[in-house]
């Protein structure tokens, strides 16, 4: 058996079925291009058949990924794959993911097949993915509450219809560790073409159990792990790649396979993808947490200083802690900046597009000395459908008093389809008092479902980065805002998002039945 553990990557499918995780094309590609730096073996880059942006998104991450294979989820339907042989056409290297329900509840309640049908869809259907790649990816979703003996069945008969990554999804979560281990040496075992075919698994969160579960597949013979990073994922998430890289790295007289990842690349890509999704890293995180290595207790320091080892299990420097480097400055100039902008898989389509980031770097420099590769993300972030050319809202001016024994206020001034409207509020705070007074211009009633707000680097004059969560209608958006001033961050974080609200989106999720 290999003794490589394929890192699945699907932060950009499974993660964005998060509510209000939902990224741009222009973000996919962000976040695919630092999972390349850091030699993640396939990113699955979205669900193309979901509407016409996802068939984009995935199309524009196939077009500039070459070291990475890219992979496009199905339903086990024609129409499904034929969108995602599509949207991966151009790509350097292909997978298509196909899957059905193969639970008793679901092939009775959702599908509505009996399990012969349900074999039947799974084998055209891989058989249609293989007119496109090679490479075809069958999983048999809800496996974790499915008949044994049915997965050997459909498993089977995948793999002679051409299916070379079989899934074991645990999709609700419902797994124990030993149990799931179990299921996967036995289905290896029972499977009679099963050495055709790599083992992955693909663990969901709900008991706080997917790296555990993922972790004790991969001891019985799973050689792929499908993860995303931070955990992001559906419900509770799904189980974090730096986890289960890191566990498997570290604990090498256990594991009987190696990754290939560049660890130092974690915490960055950790720092995108919250910075994008707006999904703020609880500081108690393993591995990627503020506070995954620093030592608060007297005894754990003393220890520490002595020899590192006493106390710590992996080095900070190697998950990528370290690279907090200061990259530009005040006196940067314009290459220096695409330049470390380029490095960083930000390009600018347009001279107008540089011109005008560059002049937010400069600002930037102006109330901050040091520059570090978060804050050019940040930057970015920050103004991704923010231009005056795209309409919606924009923010002109903010004035807020804050004094000791009087009622915070704000005014804020906005541009609303080229419209200047301003609005005034008091409240609790400046924060409450802005958010008031943008809320009594623009007007969505939208409820606020979380305000957070992380320090992007460190020092008082760090830029703050704001999440805010708004709810309309069953919509769950999020919109971040990073600035040294946390009130006009706060600002631009709610106008990020009252402009997500404006936009109409029609998507459909791969998990409904749909026609199938
Ligand atoms: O959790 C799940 O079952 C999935 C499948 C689509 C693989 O995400
Ligand atoms: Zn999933």
């Amino acid at each position: 058996m290999s003794d490589k553990l394929i890192i699945f990557d699907t932060t950009l499918r499974d993660g964005e079925q998060s509510p209000g995780a939902s990224m741009t094309r222009d973000e996919k590609v962000r976040i695919a291009k630092a999972l390349e730096r850091m030699r993640v073996d396939v990113i699955e880059a979205g669900f193309p058949a979901a509407s016409q942006g996802d068939f984009e998104g995935v199309q524009a991450v196939a077009r500039v990924i070459r070291d990475s294979v890219v992979c496009g989820l199905a339903r086990a339907l024609d129409k499904d794959i034929d969108r995602a042989g599509e949207a991966l056409r151009d790509a350097a290297r292909s997978r298509i993911h196909t899957f059905i329900a193969t639970s008793p509840i679901h092939m009775q309640l959702k599908l509505r097949m009996s399990p012969d049908q349900v074999i039947e869809h799974a084998v055209k259907a891989v058989r249609r993915a293989r007119q496109y790649t090679d490479n075809v990816e069958f999983s048999p979703e809800d496996a974790g509450r499915s008949e044994e003996d049915f997965l050997c069945r459909i498993l089977e008969a995948v793999i002679d219809a051409g299916a070379r990554t079989l899934n074991i999804p645990d999709t609700v979560g419902y797994s124990l560790p030993d149990q799931f281990g179990t299921t996967i040496r036995r289905l290896r075992e029972r499977i009679p073409n099963a050495d055709k075919a790599i083992f992955s698994v693909h663990c969901h969160n709900d008991l706080g159990l997917a790296v555990a579960n993922s972790l004790s597949a991969v001891l019985n013979g799973a050689r792929q792990v499908e993860c995303t990073i931070n955990g992001l994922g559906e419900r509770a998430g799904n189980a974090a790649l730096e986890e289960v890289v890191m566990a498997v790295k570290t604990r090498q007289d256990v594991f009987p396979c190696q990754v290939t990842i560049d660890t130092r690349e974690i915490v960055p890509c950790s720092k995108l993808v919250s910075n994008i999704t707006g999904f703020p890293v609880q500081p108690n995180k393993a591995i990627v947490g503020a506070n995954a290595f620093a030592h608060e207790s007297g005894i754990h320091q003393d220890g520490v200083l002595k020899h590192r080892e006493t106390y710590e299990i992996m080095r900070a420097e190697d998950v990528g802690w370290s690279a907090n480097r200061m990259v530009l400055g005040k006196h940067s100039g314009r290459n220096a900046f695409k330049t470390r902008m380029q490095e960083l898989g930000i390009e600018f389509g347009m001279e107008a597009e540089l011109n005008e980031a560059f002049s937010r770097f400069k600002d930037l420099a102006d109330k901050k000395h040091q520059i570090f590769d978060e804050d050019l993300q940040a930057l970015i972030t920050d103004a991704a459908g923010t231009s005056e050319e795209e309409g919606g809202v924009h923010l002109v001016s903010l004035k807020a008093c804050s004094e000791t024994g009087e009622v915070p206020s704000s005014r804020v001034t906005v541009r609303i389809d080229q419209e200047e409207l301003t609005g005034e509020a008091t409240g609790g705070g400046v924060v409450d008092a802005s958010l008031k007074a943008i809320e009594s211009v623009v007007n969505t009633q939208a409820q606020l479902l979380l305000y957070s707000v992380n320090n992007i680097t460190t020092g008082t004059d760090a830029q703050g980065e704001v999440t805010v969560r708004l709810e309309k209608g069953g919509r769950i958006v999020n919109g971040q805002g990073a600035d040294t001033d946390i009130v006009i961050a706060s600002a631009k974080a709610y106008i990020n998002a009252v402009n997500k609200l404006r936009v109409p989106r029609q998507r459909m999720h791969p998990q409904v039945a749909g026609d199938v």
